[in-house]
């Protein structure tokens, strides 16, 4: 008896060839090099995850420099905001004591983060202003300095 195969039986061989030609393929441009190294993981997130890129310093670098600055806070309700909550993370200027990488912010919209009134927000805990009538199209370091908000000039 003649061995016999069908047209649709080679074609789909066939079809399924390529399909496994291309899964090979793509697998390897899409498997990281050190995937399965030591176990179901890339082996070098090990390295990744011992050795991260610090981004914030803590308050406490930033005051080798800036203790005056930290001496305003100390003395009202600021005092337990940290240098970095408003000025973003500052190790890069921590090491480079420069202007230009350590972000310093600027207009309403900055301090309303925390202090525009937001029915969701309690009252007792944060004073809250109402940004639309708080002297509108004025900053509010004109009046409040910064790092000690509470004086202010009128
Ligand atoms: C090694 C000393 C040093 C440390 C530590 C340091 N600074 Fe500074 N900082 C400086 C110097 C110097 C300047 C003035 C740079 C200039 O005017 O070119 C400055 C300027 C600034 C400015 C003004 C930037 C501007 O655009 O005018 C801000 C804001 C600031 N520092 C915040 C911080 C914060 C927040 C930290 C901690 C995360 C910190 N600094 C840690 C030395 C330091
Ligand atoms: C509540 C937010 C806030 C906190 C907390 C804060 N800053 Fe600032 N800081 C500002 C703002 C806003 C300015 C910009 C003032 C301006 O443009 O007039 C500023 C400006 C500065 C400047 C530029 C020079 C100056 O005095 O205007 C330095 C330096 C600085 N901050 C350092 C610090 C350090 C160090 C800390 C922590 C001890 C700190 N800041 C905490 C909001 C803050
Ligand atoms: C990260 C949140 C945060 C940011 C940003 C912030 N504040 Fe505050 N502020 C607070 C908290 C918390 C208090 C303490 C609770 C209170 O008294 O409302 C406070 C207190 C104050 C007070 C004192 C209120 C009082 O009479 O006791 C003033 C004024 C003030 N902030 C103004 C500002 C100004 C102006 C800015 C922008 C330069 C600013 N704050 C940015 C959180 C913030
Ligand atoms: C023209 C000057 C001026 C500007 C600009 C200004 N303020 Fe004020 N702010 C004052 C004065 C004056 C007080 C004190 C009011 C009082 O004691 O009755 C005050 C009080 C506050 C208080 C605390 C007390 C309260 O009554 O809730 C907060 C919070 C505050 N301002 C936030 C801001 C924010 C945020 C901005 C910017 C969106 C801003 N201020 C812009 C002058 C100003």
């Amino acid at each position: 008896m003649k061995f016999y195969l069908p047209p649709q039986i080679s074609r789909l061989a066939i079809a399924f060839a390529v399909f496994i030609t291309l899964f090979l393929v793509a697998r390897h441009f899409l498997v990281p090099e050190t995937f399965g190294q030591y176990g179901h993981y890339r082996g070098a997130s090990l390295d990744d995850n011992a050795m991260p890129v610090i981004h914030f310093s803590g308050q406490q670098a930033c005051l080798d420099c800036h203790q005056d600055i930290e001496d305003l806070k100390l003395q009202g309700p600021h005092k337990g905001i940290h240098c970095e909550t408003c000025h973003g993370p500052g190790q890069a200027h921590v090491v480079s004591g420069e202007a230009k990488d350590i972000f310093k912010p600027s207009g309403r919209e900055f301090c309303g983060n925390c202090h525009s009134s937001n029915a969701a927000k309690k009252k007792e805990t944060i004073h809250q202003v109402n940004m639309s009538t708080k002297n509108p199209g004025k900053n509010c370091t004109e009046c409040h300095n910064p790092h000690q908000p509470w004086k202010v000039k009128k």
